[in-house]
């Protein structure tokens, strides 16, 4: 990688991540770095992902639309490997529409090789859930694992298909499969879905939403190249987290795509050698939604703290989510399988009024010791005992404050702590949801 640019803007492509099982607060980051991007590129995940943004515009929650779209000289980019759900689009780009927010071809492009969602993934996505019964994955209900399967089996539609002008038997040979498929998974009661696989309701809404989508649907794949020939600014923005990757994440327990640096590759074709950073979004404590293993849950009044004062419900489920301690033998694994070289901390106003405050320095399996997860495997983590070091909280409000060195030196030395123990730089801080509460360390 190369010499690094002071972090308060982006040179060159960047990539923003987040380190746990998401909901770190990447949105804010991302909302505030896209103001020096000249493209940003949404590359996994789908309409399971919820960014929050809170800016002058008002508060947004993103399930697909990047967060570069609020600056007016950026192209945010829709690349092949998110999962669209045209309906879900259709209403963010009608929603901001309304705020006066423009969008159009000049600054969307949603890439004609992506996977569309459609009802009966929605269908499916519950049916297995249900059958799994207490193995269930938890899922956003989304239709994210059943979408993914279909392209992993090379059935289904694609974004490009919404220009064809047979789009319509395309889809009603999709429907009539799925309709079976979905009869036979309903043990139950086959004519649960008959309102969700309804050919006309399905027909009428994908139509309006052909209307508003096919000026935007192209390839941007030549945008993406142009861009990195001209030396322009790049920034992918994640969804979801590492830990909740496919192959490297919590397995079982994990989302069906790449939320790290592998799967920005795999969406633009540019690759770590072409990176500046890869921003590591790390919340001040941890939290998980659905199910899995969370070694340092507070199943008591703590936990319910840290929901209540950090709103820790799921922004596209409302779920409450799982709160507990700082695992940094998870976050050092997800800097290493994430190539995670510079952190955004994110949420410490949270934490202002716990005292003391713990952190998980190390796992104990087996009676062995674990520094850094060998791997985040259920089984593994299952098993796994956290072994934690407690530190004093600082008992003040931090929200608004600018510089590092204003902060109460408990706060300091909790961010210190952690700096020292991933061995990788915390260059942003964020203390509060508003695009200004933030801290840049370079910013002394
Ligand atoms: P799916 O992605 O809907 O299939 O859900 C799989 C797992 O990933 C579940 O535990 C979800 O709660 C979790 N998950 C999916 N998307 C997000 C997200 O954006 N934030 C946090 N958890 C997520």
């Amino acid at each position: 990688m190369n010499k690094m640019a002071p972090i308060d803007s982006i040179q060159g492509t960047n990539i923003v991540i987040d380190t746990g099982w998401g909901d770190s607060g990447k949105g804010k980051i991302v909302d505030v770095l896209s103001g020096t991007a000249d493209l940003v590129v949404r590359f996994n995940g789908g309409p399971n992902a919820g960014h929050t943004v809170v800016n002058e515009y008002g508060q947004f929650k993103f399930h697909l639309i990047p967060t570069g779209i609020f600056n007016p000289k950026t192209i945010s980019i829709l690349a092949a490997t998110v999962a669209i759900d045209p309906l879900t689009l259709t209403e963010e780009i009608q929603n901001l529409r309304g705020k006066g927010i423009e969008i159009s071809p000049r600054n969307l492009i949603i890439s004609r090789y992506a996977h569309l969602i459609m009802p009966w993934h929605i269908a499916r996505d519950t049916l297995r859930e249900v059958a799994r019964a207490n193995k269930k994955v938890g899922t956003t209900g989304r239709g994210i694992g059943p979408l993914f399967a279909d392209r992993t089996e090379r059935v289904g539609l694609r974004v490009g298909d919404l220009l064809n002008p047979n789009f319509d038997q395309l889809l009603l040979r999709e429907l009539d499969w799925n309709q079976r498929l979905v009869q036979l998974m309903d043990t139950e009661d086959p004519s649960t879905y008959n309102d969700l696989l309804s050919k006309q309701k399905i027909l009428a809404d994908i139509h309006a939403a052909q209307l508003v989508l096919a000026p935007m649907i192209a390839n941007p794949q030549p945008v993406i190249w142009d861009a990195q020939d001209k030396g322009q600014n790049i920034l992918g923005e994640g969804a979801q987290g590492m830990l909740l990757d496919l192959d490297l994440g919590t397995y079982p327990y994990v989302t069906s795509s790449h939320p790290g640096l592998t799967g920005f590759s795999m969406a633009t074709g540019l690759h770590q050698v072409d990176i500046q950073r890869v921003i590591g979004v790390t919340k001040a404590y941890q939290t998980r939604v659905g199910e899995g293993p969370m070694p340092t849950e507070l199943m008591g009044e703590l936990g319910e703290t840290l929901r209540r004062v950090g709103h820790e419900y799921g922004a596209t489920t409302g779920r409450p989510r799982r709160c507990g301690w700082l695992d940094l033998p998870a976050l050092r694994y997800s800097i290493r399988i994430g190539g995670v070289n510079t952190i955004a901390l994110t949420k410490l106003d949270v934490l202002d009024q716990i005292s003391p405050i713990n952190i998980c320095t190390h796992y104990e399996v087996d009676g062995q010791r674990y520094q850094v997860l060998p791997t985040a495997d259920a089984g593994f983590m299952s098993a796994a005992k956290p072994v934690f070091k407690t530190m004093p909280g600082w008992n003040k409000q931090i929200i608004g404050i600018k510089k590092f060195a204003a902060l109460p030196p408990n706060a300091q030395n909790y961010v210190k702590e952690i700096e020292k123990s991933i061995n990788v730089p915390i260059e942003i801080i964020s203390n509060g949801p508003a695009r200004e509460e933030i801290i840049y360390r370079n910013n002394i």
